[in-house]
């Protein structure tokens, strides 16, 4: 399965995917790493990985919906068929959202439903949450919703400050994303419709 990875920013997810897919035995091979944020530091993993980059940065579009054709445009072009958002800090248009329907997959640091949008991590402390996590999903129009695929639970432990609580929740995101990938480039798991299946697990 050929992958374009979309992000904004630091890149560690996108490392994530990075180093699962350098194993031969991956099923998903990631073909182009596009940011919309000129400099963004994840664009240097991506060299360092020896994968294509690009960058469309969205300032240098009228709208929203223009940006999001050039991005479909420059994922086609390098011969992408499944789109993983990785910190992608952009709302997209019901056009990109269609055109990648059920393939294309976020990942969220919350459990959703609880807590879509940002500032999860306080809000989950705020809350009092004993656990938080974060969700795997594929991507519908309403922001940080649609099918889940996978979701990993940490503690929130006394003491915890929201950059604590964030580092735990990120390592667990690290795990989570290239098993949720792998899951769905094997062909192991599907969606049809609004349905995820994932394989029967042995009792
Ligand atoms: C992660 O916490 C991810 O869940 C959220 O944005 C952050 C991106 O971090 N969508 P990174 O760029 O992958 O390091």
């Amino acid at each position: 399965l050929k992958v374009g990875v979309l992000i904004s920013g630091r890149g560690s997810n996108l490392q994530a995917l990075l180093d699962a897919a350098s194993d031969s035995a991956f099923p998903a091979e990631i073909v182009l790493v596009l940011s919309n944020v000129p400099g963004a530091a994840g664009l240097e993993r991506a060299e360092n990985a020896g994968v294509p980059t690009a960058t469309i940065n969205h300032r240098d579009f009228q709208g929203r919906q223009s940006f999001d054709r050039a991005v479909t445009s420059a994922l086609e072009a390098a011969g992408v068929e499944f789109v993983c958002l990785a910190g992608f800090m952009r709302l997209v248009t019901q056009e990109f959202v269609e055109h990648w329907h059920n393939r294309m997959i976020n990942i969220h640091p919350a459990l959703l439903p609880l807590f879509p949008g940002l500032d999860t991590h306080q809000r989950a402390l705020d809350e009092g949450c004993k656990l938080h996590g974060c969700t795997v999903h594929f991507v519908r129009h309403e922001m940080d919703s649609g099918p889940i695929v996978g979701q990993a639970a940490v503690p929130v432990l006394p003491g915890d400050t929201e950059s604590s609580l964030a580092q735990r929740v990120l390592l667990a995101e690290h795990r989570l994303y290239p098993e949720c990938l792998r899951l769905i480039a094997s062909g192991e798991a599907s969606i049809k419709g609004d349905v995820f299946t994932l394989p029967a697990t042995p009792p």
